[in-house]
């Protein structure tokens, strides 16, 4: 029986979500097609993999850097999320995203990637709350007042009391300046994704917000994950990340559990099949041809996970260049493998036997 507190509705700002089942920001990944299918398979919000603000300064509408802009309607509400250095220049990046239609300005206080750090970005932050909150003044002050800005933050730089001290100090702040919610991924910076996200600093972050709109991250693999986060920290809501990846499928069973209906069964091949069809024809929506099996590699790569021969099926689409290898790996693995039938078929003595996988 669904828990009515972790079933209720999330509202961020002046922007009702819904069901409390987020897509989270995914660099290389939460691209157009990826976040119209999350939306239409139940994520009730998406947000845009991070931009630089340099980048969005820079940007020509008809460059071929255009599809980071590009959103429709259909899956909205739509966060755009941005990264920076200067105050003054995060600010008008944030007004960029805004110009592109964009319903929720996030700011990336998070991102661990070395090079990002260096150029004193992302989760570089942490170590710098001044820097950190002028950021988030600035930028609250620059976007027009009907459209929440939110932050993303990680746990602090590394497992100092310092570290810990200033997380408080930003998170705090930021809603002091106007945030109306936080995303709280609880690894730190130093950690990468390595060990588990701690999800008692999580609990003792809501617990301290109150009625304060605090978003969960980190570990959300499956939709009991995501009840179990909900149930066990009292955040408001889960932020999907890797857990969404060729995994769209996801927040079906998410939203099923919160309403306290039957999980649906995980997708058939067949399922599969169609939607990763669809997910290719979206992406040419999007990209320009060539740009296409390379986009689309990096998802076949993940959907295959949910395949009886992944391993197998996986190295099929790392060598993905095009439609037609996208096609044909799909109809080696994905029609002949569509059921239970074709399985028991396979498994009778004279039936043409895909090769073995090296390890599952
Ligand atoms: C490939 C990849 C790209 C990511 N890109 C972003 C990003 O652009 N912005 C962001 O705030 N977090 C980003 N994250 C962090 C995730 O949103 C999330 O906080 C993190 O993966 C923890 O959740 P998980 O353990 O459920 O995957 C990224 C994570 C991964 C694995």
């Amino acid at each position: 029986m669904t828990n009515i507190s972790i079933a209720r509705d999330l509202r961020i700002g002046s922007v009702l979500i819904g069901p409390p089942v987020v897509q989270a920001a995914l660099s290389g990944y939460s691209d157009w097609p990826m976040r119209l299918l999350a939306r239409r398979f139940g994520a009730s919000y998406v947000v845009c993999e991070v931009m630089l603000d340099k980048f969005l300064l820079a940007v020509k509408r008809r460059s071929r850097t255009r599809h980071f802009l590009h959103l429709t309607d259909d899956e909205r509400p739509v966060g755009g999320q941005l990264m920076g250095a200067e105050p003054e220049e995060f600010a008008a990046g944030a007004v960029k995203l805004v110009e592109a239609g964009f319903d929720i300005i996030d700011i990336n206080f998070g991102c661990p990637v070395r090079k990002v750090l260096g150029r004193c970005r992302g989760g570089f932050h942490l170590s710098q709350p001044a820097v950190a909150l002028e950021i988030v003044h600035r930028t609250r002050d620059a976007v027009p007042a009907h459209i929440p800005v939110t932050v993303k933050l990680r746990r602090g730089l590394d497992d100092s009391n310092e570290s810990r001290d200033r997380f408080f100090e930003i998170f705090e702040g930021a809603f002091r300046a106007g945030v109306d919610a936080v995303t709280v991924h609880p690894r730190t910076v130093r950690q990468r994704y390595e060990g588990p996200s701690t999800w008692d600093f999580l609990a003792e972050v809501k617990r301290l917000a109150g009625s304060r709109i605090v978003l969960g991250s980190g570990d959300l693999f499956t939709a009991q994950d995501c009840i179990n986060m909900l149930q066990r920290t009292g955040v408001d809501g889960v932020s999907v990340a890797r857990g969404a990846i060729g995994n769209p499928w996801i927040f079906r069973e998410v939203r099923a559990m919160l309403a306290g209906q039957p999980v649906p069964a995980p997708p058939t091949l067949a399922e599969q099949r169609e939607v990763m069809l669809e997910h290719y024809s979206l992406a040419e929506q999007l990209y320009d041809v060539k740009l296409c099996g390379p986009v689309m590699r990096k998802f076949g790569i993940k959907y295959s996970a949910l395949h009886p021969r992944h391993v197998t099926v996986r190295d099929d689409f790392s060598r993905v260049r095009s439609r037609e290898d996208w096609q044909a790996a799909l109809d080696r693995w994905y029609t002949h493998w569509s059921g239970e039938a074709d399985e028991a078929a396979l498994s009778q003595p004279n039936a043409p036997q895909p090769p073995p996988d090296a390890v599952e």
